[in-house]
Parts: C-alpha cells; sequence; structure tokens
C-alpha cells in the first residue's frame, strides 16, 4: 500500500473520457499543454472470462506512451470491474507491465454496465464494492484510486463508500458531484467533496462542471479538495492547466484572443497524432466535428460558427474555417 499519493496538491488532472481520450488525443494534449499533471486512459473491462492479453492492455494504453516512461508515469489506468471478473488477475497482469497508478471507475452510468453490476451500480452494493476494493489492494502494490460518484440512486451511501474506501487502502478518490440518476443533469453538488474532505485525510480530487479559471480557484477555496479533475471542461479549453497556473488575470476579450490562437495549435497538435494512428482524412474530420461542440461556443453568433465547422465537407474545408475564425 502507498501511503504518499504521486501528485501534488492543486494539480489538474485531465478526465478520462471514452472515445476521446485515446492515446493519441492525450499525446496530443500532452505535448501542447504540458502544464496538465496527470491524465488517464478510459476505462478497460475486466473480462468475466479469461483474461487480457498483453497486447490487448497495451493497445488500450497505446504504445508510444508506454515505451516512454515518463508519458507512462503521468497516465493512470483505468479499468471498470464487476465482482464476476478475474481483477485480482487483471491487477496482476497491468502491475507486471509496469503500470504504477491504477484507477477503478465507479462513475459510469451507462445502463449496459451498471446491469452487469459495474460502474455507478457498485455504489449501491457495499459488499461487492468492498469485494473488490480488496482484491484490487490486495493484487496491485502501487498508487490505486477509484473515481466515483456521490451515489447510484441516491447519496445515502457516500460517506459510507468514502469511509470503505479509507480502511481499505485507498490512495485517493476523485469526486463526481452527481449521482449516477443525475446523469449529467442540473449542476455538480461540490457540496460532497468538501464534506468528503473533513470526513478522510485521503487525498480527495473534485470533478465536476470546473469550466473556467474561476472555477477552478472556487472549487479550491470551497471544498479544500487535494487536487481538480477536468472533464468538458478540459474539451472546451484544454489551455486551462497553462491559463490557471500562470496566475495572470484575463478579461473577456483577452480570453477570446488567446482562445482563437489555441484553437489552431490544437487543432493542428491533433492532426499530427491521428494522422498517425489512422490515414483516413474522414476519421479526423469526423473527430473535429466532434470537438466543434463546444470549443466555439463564445465566439460572437457561435450557432452559426459551429454550424460551419459541422457541415464542412473534408477537412480541408474545415481547416479554411479555422484559419477565417481564427485571424
Ligand atoms: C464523453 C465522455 C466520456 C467519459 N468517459 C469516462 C470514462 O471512460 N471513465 C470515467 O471515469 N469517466 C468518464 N467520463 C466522466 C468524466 O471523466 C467526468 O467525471 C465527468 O464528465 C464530470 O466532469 P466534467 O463536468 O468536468 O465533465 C466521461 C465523460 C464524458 C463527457
Amino acid at each position: 500500500m502507498n501511503n504518499t499519493f504521486p501528485i501534488k496538491r492543486n494539480s489538474l488532472l485531465f478526465a478520462p473520457m471514452e472515445g476521446i481520450t485515446d492515446e493519441a488525443y492525450r499525446l496530443a494534449v500532452m505535448n501542447t499543454f504540458p502544464e496538465w499533471d496527470l491524465f488517464s486512459t478510459d476505462f478497460l473491462r475486466v473480462p468475466t472470462e479469461g483474461s487480457f492479453s498483453k497486447k490487448f492492455i497495451l493497445e488500450h494504453f497505446g504504445k508510444t506512451a508506454y515505451t516512454n516512461l515518463d508519458l507512462r508515469n503521468k497516465t493512470a489506468f483505468q479499468i471498470l470491474a464487476n465482482e464476476k471478473g478475474n481483477t485480482p488477475l487483471a491487477c496482476q497482469q497491468i502491475e507486471n507491465l509496469g503500470f504504477k497508478h491504477l484507477d477503478l471507475n465507479l462513475g459510469c452510468p451507462s445502463k449496459r454496465v451498471n446491469q452487469h453490476l459495474g460502474g455507478a451500480y457498485l455504489l449501491s452494493d457495499l459488499k461487492s464494492l468492498q469485494k473488490i476494493i480488496k482484491d484490487i489492494r490486495t493484487n496491485y502494490p502501487h498508487h490505486f484510486t477509484v473515481k466515483m460518484r456521490i451515489g447510484y440512486r441516491d447519496d445515502s451511501n457516500f460517506l459510507d463508500c468514502i469511509k470503505l474506501f479509507e480502511n481499505e487502502g485507498v490512495d485517493a478518490i476523485t469526486i463526481h458531484g452527481r449521482t449516477r440518476d443525475q446523469l449529467y443533469k442540473g449542476i455538480a453538488d461540490w457540496k460532497y467533496i468538501k464534506m468528503a474532505t473533513k470526513a478522510t485525510s485521503i487525498p480527495i480530487i473534485g470533478n465536476g462542471d470546473i469550466w473556467t479559471v474561476a472555477d477552478i480557484e472556487n472549487i479550491f477555496d470551497y471544498t479544500n479538495c487535494h487536487s481538480i479533475m477536468l472533464g468538458r471542461g478540459a474539451l472546451k479549453t484544454p489551455w486551462l492547466a497553462p491559463l490557471f497556473k500562470k496566475q495572470k488575470s484575463h478579461n473577456k476579450d483577452d480570453l477570446f484572443e488567446i482562445r482563437k490562437k489555441k484553437i489552431p495549435l490544437y487543432f493542428s497538435s491533433l492532426k499530427e497524432e491521428y494522422s498517425k494512428k489512422c490515414s483516413q482524412d474522414a476519421l479526423i474530420l469526423k473527430r473535429f466535428k466532434s470537438f466543434s461542440r463546444n470549443i466555439f461556443d463564445d465566439f460572437p453568433q457561435n450557432e452559426i460558427v459551429k454550424r460551419k465547422f459541422m457541415r464542412s465537407k473534408n477537412l480541408e474545408e474545415f481547416e479554411e474555417y479555422l484559419d477565417f475564425f481564427c485571424k
């Protein structure tokens, strides 16, 4: 068991996001905005029959990120487990490959995942949860963190879960302030993050609806959390980590000018990394379009701007719009 969490206080973590934070995406952001302190893979499901192959684990993590020790150690490996899977074996395999940080997904709200008694479902079944946590802790000697919502149907088990994690030797807890049933409705409630920092000495990582530098300052002040993790806010403003760390105040106009400068850099770095993985421009364009959903929110007439990007027929057209709108 590790008593020292490797992440220093006030760190900024880039959240795992299935379908987005694959190796190419992470490398692009790591190269362009190295101020993010930690990344994570999205979840790898522990198989209920058989075991992972080494190839499968490495493909999920990405071979470039794996072979570079600095990049490997800057990325947590996330798993999704239920009671049926051979979690001890999965942990041993991940450990044998030299991964130093394992994260357990306890927040996934997907119906399919929850029907298979994994993800956020486990927050409603403390017996299964304890077994899985014990299995991981016993078989994985390095940093072991969990990423949770505040409950499944409701928040009634919240503090019991926090105590369970503390008693079983979890090294840090990321908390997204919504129940599973809330999905993404309303605004994440940071009150639970504050409650957890008072209830345990384990580092608490605050997550949910952090969009701006002011939000970062507010969540640290209000909750006294150890560090924070950003998902959608990081997708909208991947340069938020450098913006926060430079500690310089910016007005709305400055922020817009910075946005216009950073967007082309971001897309060009993504293109470089995606091109190494897939040669098809159509696939890259599809991804670019998905990132257009909120990155242009702050532009004047943003609905029209977004429509232009979303309707681009090819990558060249998308890039022409980037030149036009970001000049
Ligand atoms: C598209 C998408 C995919 C996600 N995939 C994962 C995942 O694989 N593992 C996980 O723990 N959380 C996942 N999440 C949840 C985020 O990591 C984060 O906890 C959540 O979005 C709340 O933070 P935010 O308000 O900063 O977005 C995902 C979120 C989104 C939007």
